[in-house]
């Protein structure tokens, strides 16, 4: 199997600006809406899904991103992948606003730009800036950080 080759706003992610989201695990796709944020501030797991011919970006584990709405701010998305050895970061602490990866514990603050408030992980969760385009939410801006492990799984 070889992996396509990624050419998208980080070296190894194949997100492009411009990309509408769907949630991970919605059997009908639907492009995320500001709607989806008027119940809950919950972030939501998205995949990105290309603005030219309606690919989801499915080919890349990395291209998995949070999307998170803030208070009189605009929407981001934080990578899903986790800066220690790159498992999902899967788990949301609502009572703390984090992000937690449950390897081995290492949890983000995602109001702090992404920084690391216990674990393990050295650098702060990468993000990108979201924009809002007829009522649905693309991507706006390249990441902030390298995307992925910064250390060995064998370490
Ligand atoms: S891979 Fe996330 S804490 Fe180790």
């Amino acid at each position: 199997h070889i992996m396509p080759e990624a050419s998208g706003i980080a070296p190894n992610v194949t997100i492009e600006i411009g990309d509408y989201l769907v949630r991970v695990g919605d059997p009908q796709e639907q492009h995320l809406r500001t709607a989806d944020f008027l119940q809950s501030d919950i972030p939501i797991l998205c995949w990105p899904v290309s603005s030219k011919d309606g690919h989801v970006r499915k080919e890349l584990a990395y291209n998995r991103i949070w999307a998170i709405r803030r208070t009189r701010l605009p929407f981001l998305a934080y990578s899903a992948i986790c800066q220690h050895a790159a498992c999902l970061v899967s788990d949301w602490d609502q009572r703390q606003r984090r992000l937690i990866c449950p390897c081995h514990g290492s949890a983000y603050d995602v109001h702090h730009a992404g920084e690391v408030v216990a674990g393990p992980a050295p650098y702060p969760l990468p993000h990108l800036l979201l924009a809002v385009k007829e009522d649905k939410i693309t991507v706006a801006s390249t990441f902030s950080g390298h995307i992925g492990e910064h250390t060995s799984r064998a370490d």
